[in-house]
């Protein structure tokens, strides 16, 4: 018997093996590199070399800026340190205090709101710096306050944030609706990944960009809680508040509300 060498062209064995292997790997090419890139919803592709280079997780430069995906909505450009905003002279808390009669109305004439819009007295001033930019910038919005900031400078914000951390903190409108403090709030829900109130807000530690919150109107709390659930509220750097009040039930909501508002 007579052995025909394996590795032969006149093996018809071996060239058909060959050609279907071939065949099989020239079909996934054309699937895998031309044809399943550009059944991606957002591809965006020039041509048959931008198909390939896709494929392959090559970075090609953008070639314009249309292509650089965006987020939805507006997200806030304020940088927090905790010694932002620190030392005000007299001068821009003197400047503050005129710029501040219109919001009177509203805030109260010492930044005590006998509403439910926010006290703004002894807030911190980097709290109410980055609010006012953030309501200018649309990255928080708001029908009443938005306009109001449109048309206002830099310096501007800086001055009314100056003006009200100096004025006092005074007793809320809200008395006290003394309870035992909430557990949401005392102790956060370590297995939701929700830390003590307290240890950005202010009594226990400070997070650079959070607001005191003591004496602050329930309604107004927690209004903002629900909105920074369902995300209507969006200005929260790296989402610290929003992945909070998502993992809040509504009850907690309402019993931090409650507890903050009955704070001196
Ligand atoms: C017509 C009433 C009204 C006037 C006038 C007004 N505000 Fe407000 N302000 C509000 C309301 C209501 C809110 C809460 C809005 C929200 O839910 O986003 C608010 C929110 C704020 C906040 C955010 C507070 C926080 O804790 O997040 C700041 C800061 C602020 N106002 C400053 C000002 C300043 C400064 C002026 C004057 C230039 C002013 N406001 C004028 C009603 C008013
Ligand atoms: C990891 C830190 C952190 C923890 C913990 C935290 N917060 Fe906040 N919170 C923030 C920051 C930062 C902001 C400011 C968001 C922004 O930039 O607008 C904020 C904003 C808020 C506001 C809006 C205040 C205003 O006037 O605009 C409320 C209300 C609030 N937090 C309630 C709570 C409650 C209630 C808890 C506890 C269940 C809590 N937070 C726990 C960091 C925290």
């Amino acid at each position: 018997m007579t052995e025909e060498p394996i590795f032969s062209l006149r093996n018809r064995w071996f060239t058909t093996a060959v050609a279907v292997t071939a065949g099989i790997a020239v079909v996934s090419a054309t699937v895998g590199f031309l044809w399943l890139p550009t059944l991606q919803a957002d591809a965006r592709l020039a041509g048959m070399w931008d198909a390939i280079c896709s494929a392959a997780g090559i970075v090609r430069a953008a070639p314009n800026e249309s292509l650089v995906v965006q987020g939805t909505y507006q997200t806030s450009g304020v940088i927090a340190f905790p010694e932002t905003m620190e030392n005000a002279s007299a001068i821009s808390i003197g400047r503050g205090a005129t710029l501040a009669l219109p919001c009177t109305v509203c805030h109260g004439a010492r930044g005590l709101s006998e509403a439910d819009s926010p006290n703004l007295a002894g807030q911190y001033p980097l709290a109410i710096f980055k609010q006012l930019v953030d309501y200018k910038s649309g990255a928080r919005v708001n029908a009443i306050m938005s306009p109001r900031v449109a048309g206002m400078s830099d310096q501007d914000m800086r001055d009314l944030a100056a003006y009200y951390a100096y004025l006092p903190r005074l007793p809320g409108q809200h008395p006290a609706t003394a309870g035992a403090t909430p557990r949401i709030v005392e102790s956060g829900a370590p297995m939701r990944n929700i830390a003590p109130c307290a240890t950005c807000h202010g009594s226990v530690d400070y997070k650079a960009g959070s607001a005191w919150l003591e004496g602050q109107s329930p309604v107004y709390l927690a209004a903002q809680l629900r909105a920074f659930a369902t995300g209507a509220r969006h200005n929260d750097i790296n989402q610290q508040m929003r992945n909070i009040a998502r993992g809040m039930s509504s009850a907690e909501i309402d019993q931090a509300a409650q507890y903050y508002a009955g704070q001196p």
